[in-house]
């Protein structure tokens, strides 16, 4: 998940290229760079690090020339160094890209056999050796690209420059999103609005597949095939609130489309990039106190941390509503990748019911506001019988923070919806990270099998963003709600707890009746549900149990009832039975819960919001249940 920003016009480029990074650093910020137009050559300067690394050696530099593209990068292939930094250089070519190129080996391997020099272990550089072969033929930037763009598969925006043709800037994209804004005698190509801001309010949305040629004062946008495409101008008139809200209708939206940078930013502070695996970091078991967390020895924390990991035999997550349901998918990853067993409580239900409290127990409390009384409540029971405690929180220093012994941060930012959504994601990514960690820590996961892990994770940012740009078909789907009477939200494995938050987000946003159920319970009693006003949402990616999920729709859709399924890619055997069919990227398996619950999310939202309900504040519920 990158920040892109691209400029053509009068100003100053370093200006408005490193002003519109500092806009998108909280997309990515392991690295920076620029490359701009300079005594008719395209001058680069890379930063590893903040922005702020980068602004320390532009100080020093200036460019004469009006075109320059930069980068602010979240490391997906190639460890975080001013070598696997953006813009990548390619003779005159320049570029930069968002994204993941998935048939990079493939494409790598051919250009090692065409005797390329290959400098960084990052797939974009590959895109830029493509291009710089294709202008040696084409004689021209837009006809390279438009044959580059056919080789490659995978969810990319990338802005490229050619030393040649100094006086256009080419953009295309399939997936993360590339806006271009609209500026007097002057053109931005960024990843998202408020990087070009402060200099128009006119843009122009970039759909997958198309190629935008900016040129001179102006743009022309193309299909892939080359076909002239007639663009709309939107001109944003933002208020203040709106600005807060980034432009979004609602909190609710803005903070769903913040998905894939919360879930990066829950993850950095965990990976270890050089080595590909888990560490977690800052989590404080020793006693540290949640104030001192900052000051902690890194290694000895680790270590400490890897002890109780190693220690406890057994596991219980104990939270309340989302979080509760994000508590379920952490069992099955800490079940499958650390062989030990784990048990989920509502809180309301743990406190009371006297549990059996083992001292080599280890207590997870997952709480977004970090003031839910009931998980609270349940923290204190657990220390009171001497047991670790381990926090998942994304208020610092809130109540359930400051009680816990280990802390893990969501790291989303406020989330203002009461609709818990990034906050929700960004637990899922802690607990691929924890139960990474404990099966490490254990002996349960070979080196190979955890980079595995993180390799996968990395990848979500990316493969979100690609899921968030069909959000029309998901408000679509949101409007053939409105004709049914009841909701079955069904899926198997680690997608039984999605299928019940999807069932949550449908109540506390639309008020309407959903169940989310195991879809193998179907036969013990659901099925005399089914009829054809009976709504089924199956969640079925591509993973083990598809067989026994696509038998159990099958035997809905033969008693009429109407299903709506979330699946891997184009699956054909789903569409065939669906009335709706939503795909996501083929992820792994223990990463799919944060793709399945995107469509979901913005299923539920779109319905709401055409019911004319309050989205952010919905009817009888509060943000942070601070009461039993
Ligand atoms: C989720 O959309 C709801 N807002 C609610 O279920 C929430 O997850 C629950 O109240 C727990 O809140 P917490 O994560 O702040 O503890």
């Amino acid at each position: 998940m990158c920040g892109i920003v691209g400029y053509l016009g009068p100003l100053n480029p370093k200006d408005v290229i490193v002003g519109g990074l500092k806009k998108l650093e909280y997309r990515g910020y392991d690295s920076a760079g620029v490359a701009i137009l300079d005594g008719g050559l395209v001058k680069r300067v890379r930063a590893e690090g903040k922005l702020r690394n980068l602004e320390a050696k532009l100080a020093h530099e200036s460019f004469d020339g009006h075109l320059g593209i930069g980068h602010t990068r979240w490391a997906t292939h190639g460890v975080p160094s001013e070598r696997n930094a953006h813009p990548h250089q390619v003779g005159g070519v320049s570029l930069v890209h968002n994204g993941i190129i998935e048939n990079y080996l493939e494409i790598k391997e051919a250009l090692l056999k065409r005797g390329a020099n290959i400098t960084s272990d990052t797939d974009s550089e590959l895109v830029a050796h493509l291009v710089a072969e294709q202008v040696k033929i084409q004689k021209d930037l837009l006809k390279a690209v438009q044959v580059v763009l056919k080789e490659l598969r995978g969810a990319f925006s990338i802005l490229v420059i050619w030393d040649q043709q100094p006086d256009r800037l080419v953009a295309f994209k399939d997936g993360p999103p590339l806006v271009i804004g609209l500026g007097e005698k002057q053109t931005f190509v960024v990843s998202d609005v408020q990087a070009a801001l402060n200099y128009t309010k006119k843009f122009m949305y970039l759909e997958d597949r198309e190629i935008a040629l900016v040129q001179g004062t102006g743009v022309q946008v193309f299909s892939s095939a080359g076909a002239p495409l007639q663009k709309p101008v939107v001109e944003l008139n933002w208020n203040a609130d709106q600005v807060e809200k980034k432009g979004y209708s609602h909190y609710m939206l803005k903070e769903i489309y913040e998905q894939p940078h919360a879930v990066s930013s829950a993850m950095a502070p965990h990976i270890d990039a050089t080595n590909q695996t888990v560490r977690l970091s800052k989590v404080g078991f020793g006693g540290a106190g949640v104030t001192h967390l900052e000051s902690l020895d890194a290694a000895k924390d680790w270590e400490q941390t890897q002890k109780i990991f190693a220690s406890v035999n057994r596991v219980t997550i104990v939270a309340c509503g989302t979080s509760y349901y994000a508590g379920l998918v952490g069992k099955y990853l800490i079940e499958a990748l650390a062989k030990i067993p784990v048990e989920v409580d509502v809180a309301s239900e743990f406190r009371y019911r006297k549990p059996v409290l083992l001292k080599d127990t280890l207590v997870i409390t997952v709480s977004q506001s970090g003031e839910t009384a009931d998980t609270l409540a349940a923290i204190r029971l657990a220390k009171e019988n001497g047991l670790q405690t381990l926090s998942i929180c994304n208020v610092r220093n809130s109540s359930i923070d400051r009680e816990a012994h280990g802390h893990l941060y969501m790291n989303s930012g406020p989330e203002v919806g009461v609709a818990s959504t990034k906050a929700f994601v960004s637990t899922l990514a802690i607990f691929n990270l924890v139960a990474t960690a404990f099966g490490q820590a254990r002996g349960q996961l070979s080196l190979g099998q955890a980079r595995e892990q993180v390799q996968a994770l990395l990848a979500v940012p990316s493969q979100m963003e690609v899921v968030l740009a069909y959000d029309k078909y998901f408000a679509d789907a949101a409007e053939d709600f409105k004709s049914f009477k009841g909701f079955l939200y069904m899926g198997r494995g680690v997608s039984y707890p999605i299928a019940l938050e999807g069932a949550l987000k449908l109540k506390e946003l639309a008020y309407l009746h959903a169940e989310g159920y195991a879809a193998g319970e179907m036969k013990h009693g659901p099925l005399a549900l089914i009829d054809e006003r009976m709504a089924i949402v199956m969640v079925a990616p591509s993973d083990d149990l598809f067989e026994k999920t696509v038998s159990n729709l099958e035997e809905a859709k033969a008693r009429g009832g109407k299903i709506i399924s979330i699946g891997t890619g184009e699956n054909e055997r789903l569409k065939s039975i669906s009335e709706r069919y939503l795909g996501i990227p083929k992820a792994h398996w223990s990463t799919n819960p944060l793709l399945e619950v995107v469509p979901l999310q913005l299923m539920a939202f779109h319905l709401a919001d055409s019911l004319g309900h309050d989205v952010d504040q919905p009817r009888n519920l509060a943000k942070s249940v601070t009461v039993e």
